[in-house]
């Protein structure tokens, strides 16, 4: 049987566990009950992941002593919008949720984002619980906080900080995730790698088959992992003032991407794989990341079928859309660039002639 893993996110009052188990569903009540009996509890879930799970985590709240009702959107990221989060508000207030009751996030971190926005700012903040059903969220967005919505003009533009009371992750949901979203997450696991981690680069590198083929028990140790690394950065820094950017490694260049795109035409995760050959490109031509440890990066990231190249993108309008990323330095954009592989610095950049020119050579 597959190993249990709890991990903790250290954060004085406001700490919380994250428990990654396959077959969750088994202890689920176990973990679930002192959080939730006697509440009122709103799952936010979108159409794809409530037709699959929506009636058996309604089932297992139910069993956990909570009284359950469910609001469903569209699934993608072109609902992340605060149109989607009054839908929520008013469900909240239809189903008389009080300052006690609690919401549950069943979903990719799409449903996550909002489902916790939406969590932070009903009543002044209730409680919510993250159930992440992609490899994304598993590895990253149900940790750590950060909670928010998208505008026309830029990724996460309107959100809050505000901790999940509890982050429950059973790897075996992958099981029905679409391969180019499992990718998504891949390309998140080797940002973990490439920032924090060279063991883990190495370990990713010698197991691409158990990647592809989605071993549970692999996944079981990496997702573990990931959430361990993100769970100390957060501990450290919960607000990012300082350490915690570096998990934006490939963000400012992928979130401008996502931008331009409109939201629809490419996925997240993708735009952060070719965001972070971008900041790998850029490292090399400053002198500060070797080509042989670029060249890596981007083996690791094409065996498991990401891409680090685009067609027919605007590298102009990309450097614009980069002007309204939140992570600016005194009015300049602050960029989190490899000196190694387990290793970044994070850098006020650049010289804007050479930043054209390495977003021009991936994207057009
Ligand atoms: P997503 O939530 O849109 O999920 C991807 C797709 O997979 C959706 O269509 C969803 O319905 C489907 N899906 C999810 N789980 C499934 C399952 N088990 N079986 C079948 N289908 C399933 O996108 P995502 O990639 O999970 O998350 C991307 C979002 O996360 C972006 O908005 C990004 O900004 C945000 N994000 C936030 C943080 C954070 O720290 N808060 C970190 C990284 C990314
Ligand atoms: N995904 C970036 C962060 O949580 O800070």
């Amino acid at each position: 049987m597959s190993k249990k893993h709890v991990l903790k996110v250290e954060l004085g009052e406001r700490s919380y566990d994250i428990i990654v188990q396959p077959s969750i569903s088994r202890d689920a009540e176990f973990y679930l009950k002192p959080f939730i009996s006697g509440r009122k509890c709103l799952i936010v879930t979108d159409h794809t992941v409530n037709d699959i799970y929506g009636h058996k985590t309604a089932k297992t709240l139910s069993g956990s002593g909570a009284k359950v009702s469910s609001v469903v959107f569209k699934a993608g990221e072109t609902s992340k919008n605060l149109d989607t989060i009054r839908e929520f508000y008013q469900k909240a207030v239809n189903e008389e949720l009080d300052r006690s009751s609690l919401v549950v996030a069943l979903g990719g971190g799409v449903c996550g984002d909002m489902a916790g926005f939406m969590a932070a700012t009903y009543m002044r903040g209730i409680d919510f619980i993250q159930i992440p059903t992609s490899l994304l969220a598993m590895v990253d967005s149900s940790v750590g906080g950060k909670t928010g919505v998208d505008l026309p003009e830029g990724k996460n533009l309107v959100g809050a900080f505000w901790q999940p009371v509890l982050v429950l992750i059973d790897p075996e949901l992958l099981e029905t995730l679409p391969a180019n979203e499992l990718r998504c997450g891949l390309a998140e696991i080797i940002k973990y790698a490439v920032i924090l981690d060279a063991e883990l680069f190495e370990l990713l590198e010698n197991n691409i088959e158990k990647l592809k083929k989605l071993d549970l028990d692999f996944y079981s140790g990496i997702i573990s992992r990931c959430c361990r690394l993100k769970a100390e950065v957060v501990s450290k820094d919960e607000r990012e003032g300082g350490l915690r950017a570096i998990l934006n490694y490939g963000h400012t260049f992928g979130h401008a991407i996502e931008a331009v795109s409109g939201y629809n035409s490419i996925l997240h995760g993708e735009a952060i794989a070719v965001g972070m050959a971008i900041a790998a490109d850029l490292a090399v031509k400053l002198g500060t990341f070797d080509k042989t440890s670029a060249d890596r990066q981007e083996k690791l990231m094409k065996a498991l079928e990401l891409p680090v190249t685009l067609k027919n993108y605007d590298a102009e309008k990309i450097l614009e859309a980069m002007g309204n990323d939140k992570k600016k330095q005194d009015g300049k954009i602050k960029l989190i660039l490899p000196e190694k592989i387990g290793s970044v610095s994070i850098s006020p950049c650049a010289d804007r002639k050479l930043m054209l020119e390495v977003i021009r050579n991936r994207c057009s």
